[in-house]
């Protein structure tokens, strides 16, 4: 705790931006347009993985201009780490009825490829018209399961990144940018 308060405090010293909030906001816009032509007469469902997929969720979601539903599904597998603990637990799933409609699973980051081998296969047994995969961000070099989105809003390099959702630990999710946490700085 004394860590994270450390850290807090001396934001801009073991913090550098990645993606700009602005540039975040001009890809989403990019990513809705694509969305909006694709699923022009379709069941679209907007599902928003908890926690950290909400704010692009929300960005993605106010610039859809097509009838759709939303719904939320909470896949954990990281504790106070910045590497997976390989175990995805799904929450939030009693009652979710997805068939018949096309599921699009909007997700913050892909790194492992655990989070969406876990939610393919339940979104996939709910035996929807079609399924896929949006993430703001990709860390392929990360791949342990050949799980990939098919709309990425940037690919990045093997960084731990927050902000914009993205956690360490619980914290920094509300940083309106991508950043670069200095991993000798949190896990020293
Ligand atoms: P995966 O199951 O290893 O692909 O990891 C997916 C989940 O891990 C994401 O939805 C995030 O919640 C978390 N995660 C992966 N990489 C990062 C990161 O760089 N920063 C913060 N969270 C991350
Ligand atoms: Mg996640």
């Amino acid at each position: 705790m004394e860590k994270m308060k450390k850290s807090t405090d001396a934001r801009l010293g073991v913090l550098r931006t990645l993606i700009t909030h602005e540039e975040i906001m001009k890809r989403t816009e990019e990513l809705a347009e694509q969305i909006n032509r694709e699923y022009a007469g379709k069941n679209l469902v907007l599902i928003g993985t908890l926690k950290g997929g909400v704010p692009f969720f929300s960005a993605l979601l106010e610039r859809i201009t097509l009838p759709c539903r939303t719904d939320f599904v909470s896949a954990a597998s990281y504790g106070a780490s910045t590497s997976t603990s390989g175990k995805v637990t799904l929450n939030n799933i009693t009652g979710m009825n997805v068939e018949g409609m096309d599921v699009l699973l909007v997700e913050d980051i892909v790194d492992s490829g655990r989070s969406l081998e876990r939610l393919t296969a339940f979104l996939e047994g709910q035996k929807p018209a079609s399924y896929k995969i949006i993430a703001l961000l990709d860390k392929p070099s990360r791949r342990e399961v050949p799980y990939y989105a098919d709309y990425v809003g940037f690919t990045i390099d093997d960084y731990f990144v927050i902000g914009f959702g993205l956690d360490y630990n619980q914290y920094y999710r509300n940083l309106p940018d991508v950043c670069v946490i200095d991993p000798a700085y949190v896990e020293g």
